[in-house]
């Protein structure tokens, strides 16, 4: 397995993860929110799995040390990752709620903005992690972690 095949498979899980969240927003404006929250649910399992795999086969070797450093830090990543999980959760928690008390337009507003700024820093830390984070790892990751790390990342795609 090359180096490009486990971009390739990065890239593709970034953009399943977007195009999931969008399906969600097209339910939400759709009115359908029984299917809304679930497609959410969906998201926010699948987007957690990613981090998780990340955290474990990608970040530990985003250090300073031998070779070119990488541009930005593990705890930059790191921080963005716990920035996903809470806006994710946050805009959970706010459609249950919405939905437990019958939707308003204003409601749905208001959530939609929020899901907004979840958009923002989703697509920027994906593009971050894509030109940045994998690129500069390349060459440090061993051929196993990357091996193992592109498998297990096409078994979430497949199982969630
Ligand atoms: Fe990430
Ligand atoms: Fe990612």
């Amino acid at each position: 397995m090359s180096v490009s095949d486990t971009l390739c498979i990065l890239r593709h899980e970034h953009a399943s993860l977007d195009i999931l969240f969008q399906r969600h927003q097209e339910m939400l404006v759709s009115h359908a929110w029984a299917r809304a929250a679930r497609l959410l649910t969906q998201y926010q399992e699948r987007l957690t799995a990613h981090i998780r795999l990340e955290e474990k086969f990608l970040l530990p070797y985003c250090t300073d040390g031998s070779g070119s450093s990488p541009r930005w830090g593990s705890h930059v990543y790191r921080t963005e990752h716990r920035k996903l999980e809470e806006l994710v959760r946050a805009v959970t928690v706010r459609l249950a709620s919405a939905r437990r008390r019958g939707v308003t337009p204003a409601m749905l507003i208001d959530l939609l903005d929020k899901e907004r700024t979840l958009k923002h820093v989703a697509q920027h830390h994906h593009e971050r992690e894509e030109k940045g984070l994998f690129i500069e790892l390349h060459e440090r990751l061993p051929l196993e972690t990357r091996r193992e790390f592109s498998k297990e990342l096409l078994r979430v795609s497949q199982c969630i």
